[in-house]
């Protein structure tokens, strides 16, 4: 290790998994350990925040250890903590928050808080490292619907994001409704496979007043309705064509946009980032799409799109190398903002 590495240790617990991890110089993972609770979640057709909250209690401790004796490397040489502030669920952030605030006061390390959305974002640098801004990035995942300018490594510009549900939503509530379970993006995206995405015409959702704005409420409701009717009539409702079709529905207004804001900002380079990033049909648009325009497209792997905390690190590395850290009154904001968000 040359002297000027910096070693971060990540730490996420904003929605439903706990997660820790070692990156080295914001770019190269030494270890990702994530403990899901999608099991415990199932039952319950959702995310139970308080149910949530006691899993990150139980699991931090054992995480972050698990972390730093995978990359084997002690606290001591740590250069710094980085914990996600939020957004997300305020119990769950708390935990991670405070666990942090309790290492980085014991060992005497430098805490840096981290935006989630921005960590999204941060994990296209690890799987690209060659990535550097500025470049345009679509994060979609389970809470946000989120199309960035990334103008450099610490500041953003919103262009655009969802007046309702996020994608992620639609697509979970979208698979409860037609029986496929939570959660739900990874099942749309298998029996959509299987299912003919031009069976049924679902909307296409423009923002009349907000050029790059997303909607994805009237989409959901428009599903709800087809299968209503289709129960009312005693039709046969085939899973997999709905869910081709809201697919196909969903992807052309995420790609239609992101393409759309390209054009407009002259973009050579385009990134999707969060959970739904994962998903088959939009990777391939995007690819599609971009090569079409000469557009460099970045997408970070699976495990990098749904919630980890190599991203986070990451992210704390480029604030931490501006000198930024932050007090031991680091609090969880659950609605935090990037960049110039409109609140
Ligand atoms: O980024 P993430 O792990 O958590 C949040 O920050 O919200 O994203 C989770 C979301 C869920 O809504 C999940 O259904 C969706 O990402 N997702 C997918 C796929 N894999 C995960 N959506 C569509 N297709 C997928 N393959
Ligand atoms: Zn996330």
């Amino acid at each position: 290790m040359s002297e000027k590495d910096v070693l971060i240790l990540g730490i996420e617990s904003s929605c439903d998994e706990t997660a820790a991890a070692v990156v080295k110089n914001g770019r190269e993972v030494c270890s990702n350990i994530i403990a899901s609770q999608i099991d415990i979640h199932t039952l319950y057709g959702g995310v139970v925040p308080e149910l949530a909250s006691r899993h990150h209690m139980e699991k931090i401790c054992q995480v972050v250890e698990e972390a730093l004796s995978k990359a084997g490397i002690t606290l001591k040489e740590l250069d710094a903590v980085g914990v996600t502030f939020g957004p997300g669920l305020v119990g769950p952030l708390l935990v991670g928050v405070s666990y942090a605030k309790a290492l980085a006061y014991a060992s005497g390390l430098p805490l840096v808080g981290v935006n989630h959305i921005e960590g999204h974002i941060c994990a296209n640098y690890i799987e690209d490292p060659s990535l550097e801004p500025p470049f345009l990035c679509l994060v979609v995942s389970g809470g946000h619907t989120h199309l960035v300018r990334v103008k450099d490594y610490c500041t953003f510009e919103v262009l655009g994001v969802t007046r309702d549900d996020a994608a992620g939503e639609a697509f979970d509530k979208v698979a409860r409704a037609i029986g496929l379970g939570y959660p739900g993006g990874p099942k749309i995206d298998a029996a959509a496979k299987k299912g003919n995405p031009e069976a049924v015409r679902f909307p296409r959702a423009h923002v009349d007043d907000g050029e790059f704005d997303f909607s994805f409420s009237g989409l959901k409701s428009a599903v709800l309705n087809y299968l209503n009717g289709a129960a009312m009539k005693g039709e046969k409702v085939v899973s997999e064509d709905v869910a081709a079709s809201f697919q196909a529905a969903a992807v052309e207004v995420l790609t239609e946009n992101a393409m759309n804001a390209a054009e407009r900002f002259h973009a050579d380079r385009f990134a999707i980032a969060g959970g739904v990033a994962s998903n088959s049909a939009l990777r391939s648009e995007f690819e599609r799409r971009c090569s079409e325009k000469g557009i460099h497209y970045y997408h970070p792997a699976g495990i990098l799109c749904t919630d980890n905390a190599a991203m986070i690190a990451s992210a704390a590395f480029f604030h931490y190398k501006r000198g930024e850290r932050s007090g031991l009154d680091l609090n969880a904001v659950p609605d935090l903002k990037l960049g110039r968000e409109k609140p």
